[in-house]
């Protein structure tokens, strides 16, 4: 009946969330994207229109002053951010990722005390796990956290953290049972107004350049016994768990870059005449252009049955975070090279947006995890369950 084919439909008020996106994003974030990737300098304006509209953090639920949107609208918003700016796509992304560990583990006092200023958007949240020799091996991180009466005192250097500096609050994870191994890591909530945080220099990258990506470091940094997430000991399985939710939002960023490259593209091709036509009226054009629809659309059809999945919580996200976040990401790197390739010499000049959307999608391979380390995740579950 009718129930079984709205699965392969989007639902209307999520449609109108992807136009509503759209229309704040064509209007008043494409138009910084070139800028904050020539500059590095992080797309305030952006943060601005996003902030006004509420999509800035749209994952909060409604009691803590949040817009609420599920899973999949989470993902529309992201992707369609992305769709204009991969830098600014991070924003709701890194609020998403950073938020995670308290929205499933914290104390209701925890969350009251921080997700309404990130809900207003007078705060971004940043997730801080991977550190100098600790990155696909995430539980062999060496930050140790030391209760010491009523206080934890934290000690460590944190990197890779993306929106460093500019986010207010961060999820730390720390040792805080050597013995145990990845059963003795919890989670805290740091400020970066605490005293001991300190940045690194901004990381000199190949994309995302609008997206300040630092080193944390902690020093000494004493915070009250009450800004634990969750009971100690948990704080792997609340890093991983908030992964298996956001890889979905990776595999959305993907799609959004992926299909900027496309549109752009498609806008070239019929523009450019060689041979006296339209460059899109040859065949060895028309074959790439579909590969690079199919595949986009195939990676959107996995997203968002992983989104379904992340908003329900079923067992198996695990599976489908890592298998869409992988199949979205390699899509997109291949769909923003052939999209390059269809623009020619033009599409590897900066008069061009592609050679940035090609630099932009490298990054959807890597971080929340390699695509190696997703195929890992993947094979686990398929054998063990
Ligand atoms: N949900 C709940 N619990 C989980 C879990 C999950 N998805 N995955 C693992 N666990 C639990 C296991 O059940 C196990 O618990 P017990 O000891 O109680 O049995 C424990 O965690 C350890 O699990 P593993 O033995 O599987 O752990 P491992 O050391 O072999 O690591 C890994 C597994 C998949 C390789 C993991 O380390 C991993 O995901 N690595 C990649 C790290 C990563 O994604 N980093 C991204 C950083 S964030 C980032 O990039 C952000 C940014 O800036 C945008």
């Amino acid at each position: 009946g009718d129930a079984v084919f709205e699965v392969y439909q989007l639902p209307e008020e999520h449609a109108a969330v992807r136009e509503a996106v759209r229309a704040v994003c064509d209007g008043k974030v494409a138009p910084n994207a070139a800028a904050a990737d020539e500059t590095g300098e992080f797309p305030q304006a952006s943060y601005d229109a996003l902030r006004a509209a509420d999509f800035h953090a749209p994952h909060i639920p409604e009691e803590y002053g949040g817009a609420g949107a599920d899973a999949l609208a989470t993902a529309i918003v992201i992707e369609e951010v992305a769709r204009a700016c991969a830098s600014s796509s991070l924003i709701p992304a890194v609020n998403k990722l950073g938020t995670m560990p308290l929205l499933l583990s914290a104390s209701p006092e925890l969350k009251q005390h921080y997700l309404p200023s990130v809900a207003a958007g007078d705060a971004m949240f940043s997730y801080c796990l991977s550190e100098p020799d600790a990155g696909s091996d995430a539980a062999g991180m060496k930050t140790r956290a030391v209760l010491d009466g009523d206080t934890w005192v934290l000690n460590g250097v944190k990197r890779w953290i993306t929106n460093a500096g500019v986010s207010e609050y961060y999820t730390v994870f720390a040792v805080t049972d050597p013995a145990a191994r990845s059963r003795g890591i919890s989670a805290f909530v740091v400020e970066k107004s605490d005293e001991g945080v300190s940045f690194g220099a901004p990381e000199r990258k190949l994309g995302i350049k609008g997206s300040p990506t630092r080193e944390v470091y902690l020093d000494n940094v004493r915070i009250p016994a009450d800004r634990i997430i969750g009971a100690p000991g948990t704080g792997f399985a609340t890093a991983m768990q908030t992964l298996d939710h956001t890889r979905v939002t990776i595999a959305a960023q993907a799609l959004g870059i992926a299909q900027g490259a496309l549109d752009f593209a498609l806008g070239y091709v019929q523009e450019r005449k060689q041979f006296g036509k339209p460059i899109a009226d040859f065949q060895g054009i028309q074959f790439m252009l579909a590969d690079m629809g199919m595949k986009l659309e195939a990676a959107r059809q996995l997203t968002y049955a992983a989104a379904a999945k992340s908003e329900r919580g079923d067992k198996d996200l695990t599976y489908f975070g890592a298998a869409a976040k992988c199949f979205a990401s390699d899509a997109a790197m291949q769909i923003t090279t052939d999209a390059v390739q269809l623009l020619g010499g033009y599409g590897y000049t900066k008069d061009f947006p592609l050679e940035r959307m090609m630099r932009d999608a490298k990054i959807t391979q890597i971080y929340e995890g390699t695509n190696q380390v997703q195929r890992i995740v993947m094979a686990r579950q398929l054998l063990n369950g």
